[in-house]
């Protein structure tokens, strides 16, 4: 028994601390084996963000300033192990996407309408964010759970506050901070509303859910896979 246990504990020690420390810290993002989830896939041979070992390396201590790239508390020693980790993740053939780019930008700006909400290239609506470089910044797996299921992956602890004030202005965005006399939000361009309560006419919170609708039954397979297949090539540097 405790000779089987010793011999598990050295086989675990001898697949890389690396690989362990990256399925307990980081593939709840990027997925068990990097091909990507809320967090980007980091299973293709360039990362974008992080294009030689010290971006990296910084990357993985600091995170992403503004994004949902938290930062860690690893050693010297740990996040050498995961930079390694994740290098070896990204020698695979990069996944060819189903989907046909063109016809899904025709889907984008025609059936789907989605320019009322998003942005692309600084043109479009800003009540959703900004889409100009979503295909680093998400999975094609969760792009297209973003279409057909937009509220299954909405942040816990995300509320989602639309606001009228006494004035008849509207302000929609996600809740940064409440206490018993005032609301802040931040809407989807990152402006800051701060607001008093008795300043408002409407109040309204939604917890865990996404103000963007679904589009399950909307568009067929294929056509959930040409979109996804568009919004993955948006890359623009920023
Ligand atoms: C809470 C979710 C989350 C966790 C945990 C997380 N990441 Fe990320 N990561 C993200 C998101 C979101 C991005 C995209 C940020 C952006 O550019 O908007 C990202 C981006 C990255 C990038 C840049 C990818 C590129 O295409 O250039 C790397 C590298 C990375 N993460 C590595 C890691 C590693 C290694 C860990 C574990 C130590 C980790 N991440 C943990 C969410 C996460
Ligand atoms: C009525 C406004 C509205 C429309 C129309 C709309 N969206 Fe959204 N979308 C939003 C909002 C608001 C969010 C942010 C909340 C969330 O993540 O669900 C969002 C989130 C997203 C996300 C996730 C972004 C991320 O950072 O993870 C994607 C991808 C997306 N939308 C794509 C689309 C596409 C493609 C269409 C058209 C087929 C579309 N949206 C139509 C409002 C909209």
């Amino acid at each position: 028994m405790t000779w089987l246990l010793l011999l598990q504990m050295s086989a675990v020690a001898q697949t890389g601390g690396g690989e362990r420390l990256f399925a307990a810290q980081c593939a709840i993002c990027h997925g068990q084996n990097g091909e990507g989830g809320r967090g980007p896939t980091l299973a293709q041979p360039v990362l974008p963000r992080a294009p030689d070992d010290a971006a990296l390396t910084r990357v993985i201590r600091a995170g992403i300033a503004g994004t949902g790239m938290p930062g860690t508390r690893l050693n010297e020693a740990e996040t050498q192990e995961i930079a390694l980790h994740v290098r070896k993740l990204g020698q695979v053939a990069a996944a060819v996407l189903p989907g046909d780019v063109r016809r899904g930008e025709a889907l984008y700006r025609g059936k789907g309408n989605c320019a009322q909400c998003h942005m692309i290239d600084r043109a479009g609506g800003t009540f959703g964010p900004d889409l100009s470089n979503i295909g680093l910044r998400r999975s094609p797996r969760h792009l297209r759970e973003s279409l057909v299921d937009p509220s299954a992956d909405v942040p816990r602890g995300f509320v989602w506050v639309r606001a009228v004030t006494n004035g008849g202005k509207t302000a929609s965005g996600a809740r940064v901070n409440e206490d018993t006399f005032s609301i802040q939000l931040r809407d989807s361009s990152g402006t800051h509303h701060s607001l008093w309560k008795t300043e408002l006419r409407e109040l309204r919170k939604e917890l865990s859910k996404s103000p963007m609708p679904s589009y399950r039954g909307v568009f067929q397979e294929a056509e959930l896979d040409d979109l996804v297949a568009f919004l993955a090539g948006l890359r623009e540097a920023q």
